[in-house]
């Protein structure tokens, strides 16, 4: 018979199979959690005093053996093995290996089931904060690049089709307004994440005096899980989270597929900065916005990760399965992933340079002012529907012409309807300017949403 090593092995007969250990091992990616499970660790060890299970001198020497484990795993010295499973029972044999018999007593009332959800809940509680300061710095940088083009004049698209005149500034603080969402989303998650399943051990809790409170608040847990099965089970913030990124990843997707549509020669509305993109290694003409491409490329992996922790706790019966060991891969890649998306955007996007004769020639193209023409009709007592009708026929005569409805005159439009007069105004300005409203593209009303919008970062962080 094989000789039987693990910390579990009272009740076997048999040493693991090979390909068992390695299939059921996770070190290789929960070593990830190391800082978090000796933080966890020494918060257990600290009420494990407080208590009275651990003597003074004891807890200071599981203390500074952790601490020292921890030095040598961020030098990169510490050895991992596969056959302790995972991050929790290699620093575990560590310690014990370390400070001797003392080091076995660290895991009274807990289980490594308590154990991993603290230190998935304290990776995802730091990764959040993480991610927050990124999308705040490329709030800050959305809105100098807003600021810097509120007056440039570009059309607006439906359907990708020229549709009415906005500004650069406009479409950019749209973007704003859902990255705002997503650090709300996240903000939100962050609460639930932020709870403390500590102490509720295997499943049901444990027989030892333990002070819940203490530990909570050593590791600065908001609030403490009701229910013991529930703790050691749940993974929802983990759902969320992914989830949250996903919307992020829509978000940036989308944002990337209007970057790559702007920058190209049919476009040909903006100029992404070199340092972001690449040549081709065969036309030597080309200049191609891979960071872009990559962002929008890179939302597939994020969206697998909300899939698969979804399939993961579909129909997984109460309370800890070892399916759970698969929560942490998804989870690990989605916050790397939107971390250098976002790190990406927030110094690509503040340097995008405009080409503003390009936008306003387009803008001028399309017809983009004939919603404008139909609204000035109905103010002088036009029915919105006749109105629309007699726009359309002269757009049809633009369009014959191939000139663009704003290069009809005002004398020539009088011949199709006796209402349209001198104080016609066509102009892209003016159309832009008369959309003054909350929420409007005028560039005054995008001032004050620039304005509000710092104020509003400002209170919220
Ligand atoms: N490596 C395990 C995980 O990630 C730790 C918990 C193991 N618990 C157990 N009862 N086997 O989920």
């Amino acid at each position: 018979m094989t000789k039987k090593t693990k910390p579990w092995d009272g009740r076997f007969e048999e040493a693991t199979d090979s390909f068992v250990e390695s299939f059921t091992a996770s070190v290789e990616f929960d070593q990830e959690l190391a800082k978090y499970d000796i933080e966890g660790s020494i918060a257990h060890a600290k009420m494990l005093h407080k208590v009275g299970i651990l003597t003074g001198d004891e807890t200071k020497e599981i203390i500074n053996g952790l601490n020292q484990i921890n030095d040598k795993i961020v030098k990169n010295q510490f050895k991992w093995s596969i056959a302790l499973e995972d991050v929790h029972m290699n620093i575990e044999r560590a310690l014990t290996e370390l400070i001797g018999e003392t080091g076995k007593k660290l895991h009274t009332g807990r289980s490594r089931n308590d154990q991993v959800a603290t230190d998935i809940r304290l990776y995802l509680r730091n990764a959040i904060d993480k991610i927050q300061e990124k999308i705040l710095e490329l709030q800050l940088g959305i809105l100098d690049i807003a600021e810097r083009e509120v007056d440039t004049i570009m059309p607006g698209l439906t359907h990708l089709q020229i549709a009415q005149p906005i500004t650069f500034g406009h479409h950019l603080m749209a973007w704003f307004e859902m990255i705002c969402r997503d650090h709300e989303r996240f903000q939100d998650c962050r609460k639930r994440v932020n709870t403390s399943p500590l102490g509720a051990a295997a499943l049901g809790g444990t027989s030892y005096p333990i002070d819940r409170e203490l530990t909570a608040e050593l590791l600065e847990f908001e609030r403490l899980s009701n229910n013991s099965m529930d703790a050691v089970s749940d993974r929802d913030f983990a759902i969320e989270f992914t989830g949250a990124a996903s919307i992020l990843m829509v978000h940036l997707s989308r944002w990337a597929e209007e970057l790559i549509l702007w920058a190209s020669p049919q476009f040909d509305f903006i100029d992404l900065p070199d340092r972001f993109c690449t040549g081709s290694s065969i036309m030597p003409q080309k200049k191609n916005p891979d960071v872009a491409e990559l962002v929008r490329g890179k939302s597939g992996r994020v969206f697998g990760g909300l899939i698969t922790l979804l399939t993961l706790m579909k129909a997984q019966p109460l309370a800890y399965n070892k399916d759970n060991q698969e929560d942490k891969e998804p989870l690990f890649d989605s916050v790397q992933t939107i971390l250098s998306c976002l790190s990406a955007y927030a110094d690509m996007i503040p340097a995008i340079q405009t080409k503003k004769d390009n936008m306003l020639k387009s803008a001028l193209s399309g017809h983009s002012t004939a919603t404008d023409l139909a609204d000035y009709l109905v103010k002088k007592g036009l029915a919105f529907r006749d109105a629309h009708e007699v726009v359309g026929k002269i757009v049809k005569v633009a369009i014959e012409r191939n000139i663009d409805l704003g290069q009809l005159s005002t004398q020539e439009l009088k011949k199709y309807n006796g209402l349209i007069q001198e104080d016609l105004d066509l102009s892209l300005e003016g159309s832009i300017n008369s959309r003054r409203h909350l929420g409007g593209t005028a560039p005054e009303v995008v001032r004050t949403a620039i304005f509000a919008a710092r104020r509003r970062i400002n209170s919220a962080s």
